[in-house]
């Protein structure tokens, strides 16, 4: 599976543009990595000791359903975080984000006040790098002060998780400059505490989770009680297309925390820990026990669930057809019960559905803007992505941006 990207706007266009084989993808990798090299080199004067990647996510089932105790089936994409660093000989740890062009200094006294070591409160982007440093310290990691570059062609606020990848690439910084020994999901874990207590987002682990835990042509299946997890093979006639409608994600935070609320209202009527415990037929057996709205948010988590189970056994025997038809309820879920979907989603969902070589096409993520991800024979995959893209703007006049994308490896040191 390769990664073509129709983004006129991304500064690597023209070299990405050319890429049509596994070598020239290794290329374009290599291109981020000296990236982040040269820019070390000229803010540090030094060579970087560390090089690390942290990719994105794309969630492929079980959208909505890790704070509720579900399962999950996303894969790590090949649009990754680029970090460069090495130990620092100052008290202080120096961040420098390329792609915003800022930098902060913050040491070990600093972190609780969320403040850099001039007494200034850390701007928004801070908070996850320096949240990662607070979250590894309260479980007892060392977190020696770093010099440390990052660039990301992670898209932000299109729900491909930049943020985690930020957190995941951090957090692999800090095992490598400490020397420490903590597995990826002990740093997906941390990573998660970091956004939700530090940065203040109320995020499930699932992004974190993926970034941490991906794996070359693999999917991931982990269960967000137990963080039980594997992986599972892709068939490799197959394409994960993601199409980005250029809608940023809007009020995403609040209409978050209120389905989040909705699910533990709804597990408490029903009498369940949460909505993991309630299976399908006995939702519908009680759900009038439910206010409206209630029930039609339970009613997604349920049945989202359900399919997510079902979809890991549709994978392993290779039913594509079937998988896809799972990830089209899905979508329809998200949008008239769940109510998280907007219309350009569904413009691009319903486009995608009528070409060739499409199985599945659904949101992907939180929703309220950001992508789909679409699942399409390989042997189709260019003409889908050229399609989609030129019917989504000529009927919103929006410029979309199409990946065919690659599942890939989780966050380390490469
Ligand atoms: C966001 C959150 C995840 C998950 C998804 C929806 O990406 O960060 O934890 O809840 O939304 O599935």
């Amino acid at each position: 599976m390769y990664m073509i990207i129709f983004d006129r706007r991304c500064e690597l266009y023209p070299i990405l543009r050319e890429i049509c084989d596994r070598d020239e993808y290794t290329l374009s990798m290599k291109t981020l990595r000296e990236h982040v090299t040269q820019i070390f080199q000229q803010t540090f004067h030094s060579d970087p000791a560390f090089i690390i990647r942290a990719p994105g996510r794309v969630n492929l089932l079980g959208e909505h359903v890790d704070y509720n105790d579900g399962f999950v089936l996303p894969a790590a994409i090949d649009r990754a975080v680029w970090l460069a660093c090495s130990p620092s000989t100052t008290p202080h740890s120096t961040l420098v984000a390329v792609d915003l062009d800022e930098h902060i200094s913050f040491s070990s006294e600093t972190i609780a006040t969320k403040t850099d070591i001039n007494g200034q409160l850390l701007p928004h982007w801070a908070k996850y790098p320096v949240g990662v440093a607070w979250a590894l310290g309260e479980a007892g990691y060392e977190t020696p002060p770093i010099n440390a570059i990052f660039t990301s062609d992670v898209p932000r606020g299109s729900g491909l998780s930049s943020s985690a990848a930020v957190e995941m690439g951090f957090g692999s910084a800090w095992q490598a400059a400490a020397g420490f020994e903590a597995d990826a999901m002990t740093r997906a874990r941390l990573g998660q505490r970091a956004e939700n207590q530090y940065v203040g987002v109320n995020c499930g682990i699932m992004d974190q989770f993926a970034s941490a835990c991906g794996k070359r042509d693999h999917a991931l299946y982990l269960d967000c009680r137990s963080f039980e997890w594997q992986t599972v093979p892709l068939p490799n006639d197959i394409a994960i297309v993601v199409a980005d409608t250029a809608v940023p994600r809007s009020l995403s935070d609040s209409a978050y925390n209120e389905r989040r609320s909705a699910c533990e209202e709804g597990a408490r009527l029903l009498g369940a820990k949460s909505l993991r415990d309630v299976r399908v037929e006995d939702f519908h057996r009680n759900k009038n026990r439910l206010p409206e709205m209630i029930a039609r948010r339970a009613q997604h988590v349920v049945e989202e669930i359900q399919r997510a189970e079902q979809s890991v056994f549709l994978l392993k025997q290779d039913n594509v057809k079937a998988f896809g038809r799972l990830m089209n309820e899905c979508h329809d879920s998200l949008r008239d019960l769940y109510e998280v979907s907007c219309p350009e989603l569904n413009v691009m969902v319903n486009l995608a559905r009528e070409l060739d070589g499409c199985y599945g096409a659904r949101l992907t993520g939180a929703g309220f803007g950001g992508c789909t991800v679409n699942l399409v024979a390989q042997s189709a995959a260019e003409t889908f992505a050229r399609e989609l893209a030129q019917r989504y703007e000529r009927e919103t006049n929006k410029e979309p941006r199409v990946y065919i994308c690659h599942a890939d490896d989780g966050a380390g040191v490469v």
